[in-house]
């Protein structure tokens, strides 16, 4: 499966949840090939920390900021991977858009601030571009960085987003916890890290399910 990890915005947890859920699914035993689509290349640099100290399973990484050759090397190189996991962000991207042609799933992290909310409506606009040229985008927004002690952020989000009407909202958020920051900078999933954050492992799970059920039922308009 392609998955997308995209939003316009920066700072949402993009390479947070790339680089976790990319990890997760090699440890599932799946071939897995993180692809950076961002200039800042923190994606790639976490995946080479994780290369350099020879932690396993290994996961394939490449980075392509220019969508032209994002799409060339993903068409040519797809078969040889179960999962693709594509970082992608930043509003005049061509790997974001490259990136969401050739997706079978977009995540859209994003926080629980307004704002970001707001910015939903900018990747919104992007998911109608890309279903006018091809059929079959599942595109979903999950909360990030929600607050550990507050159910409230929760129930403002599934409320905000069901106002754009081209996301399916998960009911799985990622709350703000050191494990997710000190995982993905390390190019390690909470899932390896130690001491254990439960929390976090069951959440990076719930989300990991909720992403790649493919069986779960399109949103009715
Ligand atoms: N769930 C989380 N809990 C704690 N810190 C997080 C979480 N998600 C992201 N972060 C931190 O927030 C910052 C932005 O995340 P990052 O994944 O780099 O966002 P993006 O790729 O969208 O710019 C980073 O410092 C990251 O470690
Ligand atoms: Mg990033």
């Amino acid at each position: 499966m392609i998955i997308t990890v995209g939003n316009t915005k920066g700072g949402v947890g993009k390479t947070t949840l790339a680089v976790n859920l990319a990890i997760a699914r090699a440890l599932d035993g799946r071939d897995v090939w993180l692809i950076d689509g961002d200039r800042q290349g923190t994606a790639s640099s976490a995946i080479a920390l994780r290369g350099q100290s020879g932690k396993a399973p290994g996961v394939a990484c490449a980075q392509y900021t220019d969508g032209t050759a994002l799409r060339g090397q993903v068409l040519q190189q797809r078969n040889k991977f179960d999962d693709i996991v594509i970082d992608a962000g930043g509003r005049d991207s061509t790997a974001l858009r490259a990136a969401l042609v050739l997706s079978d799933v977009l995540l859209v992290p994003f926080a629980p601030r307004s704002y970001d909310v707001w910015a939903l409506d900018d990747m919104a606009a992007l998911v109608d571009e890309v279903r006018s040229v091809r059929d079959g985008l599942r595109a979903f927004a999950v909360l990030n960085l929600a607050d550990p002690g507050a159910g409230s952020d929760n129930v403002e989000a599934e409320a905000a987003v069901a106002e754009v009407k081209q996301f399916e909202y998960l009911e799985t958020p990622i709350r703000r916890r050191k494990a997710f920051s000190n995982a993905g900078g390390a190019g390690l999933c909470v899932l390896e890290i130690m001491p254990r954050d439960f929390k976090a492992i069951s959440e990076l799970k719930a989300l990991k399910e909720a992403v790649f059920d493919m069986q779960r039922t399109s949103k009715e308009d």
